[in-house]
C-alpha cells in the first residue's frame, strides 16, 4: 500500500496542532486537530476505549479530498488525537475516503467499512472498502472494493452510493448503505456477509420516496428499548414539514414501518449523526455539530473548522428519541451557583438546568461584544437565533413544550435539550468572544429555578 499520503497527513497534523491555542478550542466536545472535519465515522467501542473516526482534510480549515482522522476516550469526553488512519491513497478511493463505520472481527481486529470515491466523466464513482487493523494503524483490503456496482440492484445509481453502516448479529454481519435511485430518490440498501468481506445484496431497508430531501446520506439502524429505530441525514429537505428544517437536516424514524421523519436536532448545527453501543448498555449518539448550509461560514485564514456534539445519549419514550448528555458530563460539573434573571460573569463552560413557570412566553439572551444567541418562546414557537453581528443572523424553530431545559455550554456552542430530551438545539459559532451575560426575561410573575454548574474545562 502507497502510505506517502497517510505518512505526509500524519507528519502535518503532529506538526500544525502545535500552532493552535488550546484555549481557541472547545473544552469538552471534539474539535479538529487541525484543518477541517466533517462527518462522525467508526464510532466504537474497541479494546476498552472509545474510538471516533472522521471525516478529515488536515491541510485546509476547507472540505477537501477525505482522510479518516482518528481520535480516542475513555470518558466519552476528553478525546486523544491519535494519527490519521486512511488517506486517498488507492485506484478505488484515489479522490477521497468517505463516511463509514467500524465493526470488531472473530479474531479479535477491527474492520472500517468506508466508501471510496473516484471522480469520473460519468460522475463521482463510490464503492464500499474495508480496513483491518489493531486501533492504532489500519491496511487496506487487498479484496477492496467489496462492494461496487456489481452488487447494486437495478435502478441504483452507483455515483449515490455511500456511507456503509455495519452491525452484527449471531454470525451474521449486516450493512446498510445510502443510495440513490436513478430518478435521484434516496434508498437505503442492505448487505450480508458471513466473514465482513464478501457482501450479498439482500433488500431495501428503506425508500425516500421525496417524503423528505432527495439523498439520504449516513444511514444508521439499531434496536432500542426492544423497537427498531433509523436515523439518517436528508440532502435538500424542503422545510414544509414543521418537524424539519429546510436543507441538510438528519431525522429519525422508530416503529417501522411507520412513515414519520422527525428532526433529531432543531439547531442548524448538526448534521451525519452516528451510534454507538456501550459495553454497559448503553447507545450513545455522536453528531458533526455542523451541517453543510453552515460550514461555510468560515474565512479562508482560519487553521481549524469542525466539532462533534457532547456524546448523548439515547432512549425512547412513547416513539419520540430521546437524547440526553451522557452521565460523565456531571464528573465536571462544579458546585452550582446561585443565579437570577441577569447573569452576568458567566463560567466559560456550564451545564445548567432550567425551570421556568409563571410565564406565557420567554426569551433566554446570551451576550457579547460581538454575538447573541437567543432562545424565544412565544406560547406556541420557539425559535433560537444565533446573531454574529456585522455577519450572519440564523434561525432556525421547534414546536413543544420548552418550560424546562438543560443547556450545555462551551467556548463555541449551546447544545439545549428541551423538555427532559425529547427535542434538541444545537447551535455553534466561531470567532467570537466568549459571552458575558445571560439574561432571562418574560411576563412579571416569572419564576426561574435551577442549576448552573459551571464545568471543569480539563479532567
Ligand atoms: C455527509 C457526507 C457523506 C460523505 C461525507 C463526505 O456529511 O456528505 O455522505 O460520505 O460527507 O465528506
Amino acid at each position: 500500500m502507497n502510505r506517502l499520503v497517510l505518512e505526509r497527513a500524519q507528519r502535518y497534523e503532529q506538526e500544525y496542532e502545535k500552532s493552535i491555542d488550546p484555549m481557541e478550542r472547545p473544552a469538552f466536545h471534539m474539535s479538529a486537530r487541525v484543518g477541517w472535519i466533517n462527518d462522525p465515522n467508526g464510532f466504537s467501542y474497541y479494546q476498552g476505549k472509545v474510538h471516533l473516526f472522521y471525516q478529515y482534510h488536515p491541510y485546509d480549515a476547507h472540505w477537501g479530498p477525505m482522510h479518516w482522522g482518528h481520535a480516542t476516550t475513555t470518558d466519552l469526553l476528553h478525546w486523544k488525537y491519535e494519527p490519521t488512519v486512511l488517506a486517498p491513497d488507492q485506484p478505488y478511493d484515489q479522490d477521497g475516503c468517505f463516511s463509514g463505520s467500524a465493526i470488531t472481527l472473530e479474531d479479535g481486529r477491527q474492520l472500517l467499512i468506508y466508501t471510496g470515491i473516484v471522480r469520473t466523466e460519468q460522475g463521482v464513482l463510490q464503492t464500499q472498502n474495508g480496513a483491518i487493523g489493531d486501533g492504532h494503524t489500519y491496511q487496506k483490503l487487498i479484496e477492496n472494493p467489496l462492494i461496487d456496482r456489481h452488487q447494486l440492484p437495478n435502478n441504483a445509481s452507483p455515483y449515490a452510493f455511500r456511507d456503509p453502516k455495519i452491525w452484527k448479529e449471531k454470525d451474521t454481519y449486516y450493512l446498510i448503505v445510502a443510495n440513490q435511485n436513478e430518478k435521484g430518490s434516496g434508498q437505503i440498501l442492505k448487505y450480508e456477509s458471513g466473514d465482513g468481506l464478501q457482501w450479498n445484496y439482500t433488500g431495501k431497508l428503506l425508500e425516500n420516496t421525496y417524503a423528505i430531501g432527495d439523498m439520504w446520506e449516513c444511514p444508521d439502524y439499531f434496536i432500542l428499548d426492544g423497537q427498531e429505530v433509523y436515523i439518517g441525514s436528508a440532502m435538500h429537505a424542503d422545510g414544509s414539514d414543521l418537524e424539519y428544517p429546510e436543507g441538510f437536516v438528519s431525522f429519525y424514524m422508530t416503529g417501522f414501518p411507520e412513515e414519520t421523519h422527525r428532526s433529531v436536532d432543531h439547531g442548524l448545527d448538526f448534521y451525519a449523526p452516528q451510534t454507538l453501543a456501550m459495553p454497559d448498555g448503553r447507545r450513545i449518539l455522536i453528531a458533526w455539530m455542523q451541517d453543510w448550509k453552515t460550514s461555510r461560514l468560515h474565512s479562508k485564514e482560519w487553521t481549524w473548522f469542525g466539532q462533534m456534539t457532547i456524546p448523548r445519549e439515547l432512549s425512547l419514550k412513547d416513539g419520540a428519541l430521546i437524547q440526553w448528555p451522557v452521565k460523565e458530563v456531571e464528573r465536571l460539573r462544579e458546585a452550582s451557583i446561585s443565579f437570577g434573571k441577569v447573569i452576568r460573569n458567566l463560567p466559560v463552560c456550564s451545564d445548567m438546568e432550567l425551570e421556568i413557570t409563571n410565564t406565557s412566553w420567554y426569551v433566554l439572551t446570551w451576550e457579547s461584544e460581538d454575538i447573541s444567541v437567543s432562545l424565544r418562546y412565544d406560547g406556541g414557537w420557539t425559535m433560537i437565533r444565533t446573531d454574529i453581528f456585522g455577519q450572519h443572523r440564523r434561525t432556525s424553530c421547534l414546536y413543544g413544550n420548552p418550560y424546562c431545559l438543560r443547556i450545555l455550554s462551551d467556548r463555541k456552542s449551546l447544545e439545549i435539550f428541551v423538555d427532559h430530551g425529547k427535542q434538541a438545539f444545537t447551535t455553534t459559532w466561531y470567532g467570537c468572544s466568549l459571552f458575558r451575560t445571560l439574561t432571562i426575561t418574560g411576563q412579571d410573575m416569572m419564576d426561574v429555578k435551577g442549576n448552573l454548574f459551571p464545568l471543569k474545562e480539563k479532567a
